[in-house]
C-alpha cells in the first residue's frame, strides 16, 4: 500500500505525504512506533455536539468526498472500511483550518475495476449491505455507501439552527448527496464527480469555506 501511494506524494491533491516514522526501544527494551498525531475523528464525534466538529460539518464532508475520489480515480484503491475512527484531523494552532486524512488501509483493495466476492469486509454500520452478500459487489460503490454514512454523522452535528444560514442551500446539497450515496442499491449511488462542492457554492468567507477543502490521505 505505502509503495502504491508513495509515487503520488508530489500530486497537487496531497496536502502532506507522511509516509515515515520512527523507532526504537524503551530504555532499551520494549520497541515502540512514533507517529504524528492527529484529532481522531470518531472521538469528537462522540462528545456532546460533535467537539470540535461543530460548525465544520460541509468541510469534513467536502474533504472526505474529495479524499475518497482521489484514491479510486487516481491511486485506483478502494479503501473498504471508511468510518469516523478511521478518519483523523490535521489542525492549525488557530484551529480554524483543518485537514481531514483518511487512515487505517489494512482491508483496502488495490485494483478497483473488478467486482469482489461477497463476505463481511469492513465495519457494520458503515458497511454497505451489498458487501455481505450473496452476489460479487464492486469496491468501489461499496465505498460511496460509507462515505454516505459517514456524512450523515458530520451533517447531524450542525443540523440545528440553521435556518437562516448562508450556506443552507450547500448544506441541504449535501445532505441530499449523502442520502443518495446511501441508496441500498449500489448503482443508483451517484459518483463523486457529481459531488457538491464547497469553493463553487460558498460566496463568502466563512469559516467553513476558510477550512482547507482538499482532503489527505495517510497510510
Ligand atoms: N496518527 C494518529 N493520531 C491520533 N490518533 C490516531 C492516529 N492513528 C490512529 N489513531 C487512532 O487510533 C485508532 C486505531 O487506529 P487504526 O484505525 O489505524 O488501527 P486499527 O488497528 O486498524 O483499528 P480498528 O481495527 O479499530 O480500525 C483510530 O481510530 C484513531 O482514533
Ligand atoms: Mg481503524
Amino acid at each position: 500500500m505505502y509503495q502504491s501511494l508513495l509515487q503520488f506524494r508530489d500530486h497537487p491533491d496531497i496536502k502532506h505525504f507522511i509516509c515515515t516514522w520512527s523507532t526504537g526501544r524503551w530504555d532499551d527494551r520494549s520497541p515502540f512506533l512514533e507517529l504524528p498525531y492527529y484529532l481522531p475523528v470518531g472521538k469528537e464525534l462522540r462528545k456532546r455536539r460533535g467537539g470540535i466538529l461543530h460548525g465544520q460539518s460541509l468541510s469534513l464532508c467536502d474533504q472526505l468526498l474529495t479524499a475518497v475520489h482521489f484514491l479510486h480515480s487516481v491511486v485506483d484503491v478502494a479503501h473498504m472500511d471508511i468510518k469516523p475512527d478511521n478518519l483523523v484531523l490535521d489542525m492549525d494552532r488557530d484551529r480554524d483550518s483543518i485537514t481531514l486524512k483518511v487512515i487505517d488501509f489494512n482491508i483496502s483493495i488495490i485494483g478497483t475495476s473488478h467486482d469482489v466476492r461477497p463476505g463481511k469486509r469492513g465495519t457494520t454500520g458503515y458497511m454497505a449491505p451489498e458487501v455481505i452478500g450473496p452476489r460479487q459487489y464492486s469496491p468501489i460503490l461499496a465505498d460511496l455507501y460509507s462515505c454516505g454514512i459517514c456524512m450523515r454523522d458530520f451533517l447531524k452535528v450542525d443540523r440545528r439552527g440553521r435556518r437562516d444560514r448562508d450556506d443552507s442551500l450547500l448544506f441541504e446539497a449535501f445532505v441530499d448527496f449523502a442520502e443518495r450515496l446511501c441508496n441500498q442499491c449500489p448503482s443508483k449511488r451517484p459518483p463523486l464527480t457529481k459531488r457538491p462542492k464547497i469553493k463553487e457554492r460558498l460566496t463568502e468567507p466563512q469559516r467553513d469555506a476558510n477550512a482547507t477543502s482538499s482532503g489527505t490521505v495517510v497510510g
